[in-house]
């Protein structure tokens, strides 16, 4: 049979630009969507509660209202929600957490992570550092 030569080179394009448009929604999603951990930048920034424990207490009662539902009661990522989300919540407890300098965990609250929602406007900055305050207690090893 003869099958015409402009046609096929057609299909053949067709097929050849599904790859690299394939790639471009793999990276794209990994750059627009994966924001975890935070960048560098973060670091930098001073936590201006550092030892004051009754910004730890105040933390504690944010994180029971807030976090608890997905981190769980202490902090294991074992939330009554955790089951139903696309990805299990962070471990607070765990070394990949308490790792991060406290300004990177205040940026992760800041700015969350679907399907973690951002605290930006719910909660207040001081909130925010008082919410790493009492992260730091969940630390399995206690420094
Ligand atoms: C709707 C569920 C949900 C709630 C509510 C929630 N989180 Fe998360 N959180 C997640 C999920 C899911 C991840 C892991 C996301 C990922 O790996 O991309 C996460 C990750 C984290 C991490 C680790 C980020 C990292 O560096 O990888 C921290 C810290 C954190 N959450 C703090 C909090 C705090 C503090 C609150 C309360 C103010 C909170 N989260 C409320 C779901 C939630």
């Amino acid at each position: 049979m003869y099958v015409p030569t402009e046609k096929k080179f057609y299909m053949i394009r067709r097929k050849n630009l599904s790859i690299p448009l394939l790639i471009c929604f793999f990276f794209s999603s990994i750059f627009w969507q994966r924001k975890f951990p935070a960048p560098p930048s973060a670091d930098a920034t001073i936590n201006p509660l550092k030892g004051n424990a009754d910004a730890t207490t105040e933390g504690k009662r944010t994180y029971t209202m807030y976090c608890v539902p997905c981190h769980g009661s202490k902090g294991k990522g074992d939330g009554i929600a955790a089951p139903g989300l696309a990805k299990p919540p962070a471990d607070h407890t765990s070394d990949f957490v308490q790792k991060q300098k406290d300004g990177a965990i205040f940026w992760v609250i800041t700015e969350g992570n679907n399907p973690m929602p951002t605290y930006k406007t719910t909660l207040t900055e001081m909130q925010r550092w008082q919410l790493v305050n009492y992260i730091r207690t969940l630390a399995k090893t206690k420094k």
